[in-house]
């Protein structure tokens, strides 16, 4: 299997600090072309009605129970096999980030969104297409903006030919709040749903909106945010560094960090929660 965090990487790396201009407008599809294609096909056909039917499918948490920990054993069965020495695997990543935010003195939650946030990719090992569980988010719905990724991909969604779907707001009222917008399906509304009991609405909105992008970094869907949306976006933004920047360094040591981890999970959660 392709290595899963490519595509989020990629949009990732676009925000990396002490980027030039140029190379910040380098994700043309002749340059990514792995990337391009996964976005292709997610563009094409992450539609309204492809998206209902994914949060019916599993919005209903009716999966089965597992404890956080069984969660990230069973995630890190993903294994990336483009380069094995030096990838992280996908609980090293999530430490990464949780240790990022624990050493910047951030409270416990906080930490604990860090070390829960892309649990939600268990999606792809259900066996959901990579394009249907990871990457940059958008709504569905609505039209469509340019500050999402290869927005010129867009074209080949059905959806884009349907009149109510075009329009600014398309299916939503003005500043209708996002809980009533339906984005893109992926492992962030998945990941906010099977933890959204146990941490508070500010980690809430991290993990269910870090994929966000055009929202988050550039401003746009404005008009589909209330106004506690926009000071919950500052936690999201507070979170994305510690997503972006924390990769690469060194490997977190599970056995040392366990005994802490194990603490933090057993405050918040209980022992097993439904998937
Ligand atoms: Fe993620």
């Amino acid at each position: 299997m392709q290595s899963l965090d490519e595509w989020d990487d990629f949009v990732a790396s676009r925000y990396r600090a002490g980027k030039t201009e140029e190379e910040f407008r380098n994700y043309s599809s002749e340059a990514n072309p792995g990337v391009a294609e996964f976005y292709r096909q997610n563009h094409a056909l992450q539609t309204v009605d492809f998206v209902r039917a994914k949060r019916a499918e599993y919005l209903a948490l009716k999966r089965g129970k597992k404890s956080i920990w069984e969660a990230a054993e069973y995630l890190n069965t993903l294994v990336d096999d483009s380069d094995p020495d030096t990838d992280l695997s996908q609980i090293e990543h999530l430490l990464q980030t949780s240790e990022a935010i624990r050493r910047d003195g951030h409270p416990r939650w906080f930490v604990m969104a860090g070390f829960v946030h892309d649990l939600g990719k268990v999606l792809c090992l259900y066996g959901e297409p990579q394009w249907g569980g990871v990457g940059g988010t958008f709504p569905v719905g609505c039209a469509y903006s340019d500050q999402v990724v290869f927005p010129e991909y867009f074209a080949a969604n059905p959806d884009a030919k349907v009149p109510e779907y075009r329009t600014e707001l398309g299916i939503y009222g003005f500043r209708c709040g996002l809980d009533k917008v339906q984005l893109s399906w992926g492992h962030d509304e998945y990941i906010y749903h099977v933890t959204r009991n146990y941490l508070p609405e500010p980690a809430q909105y991290m993990l269910r909106y870090h994929s966000f992008y055009a929202a988050h970094k550039h401003g746009a869907y404005r008009r589909l945010m209330n106004e506690h949306d926009e000071r919950m976006f500052e936690w999201v933004r507070k979170f994305n560094p510690y997503d972006l920047y924390s990769k690469g360094g060194e490997r977190p040591k599970l056995d040392e960090l366990r005994p802490y981890y194990e603490d933090l999970v057993a405050e918040f959660f209980p022992a097993q929660i439904d998937w």
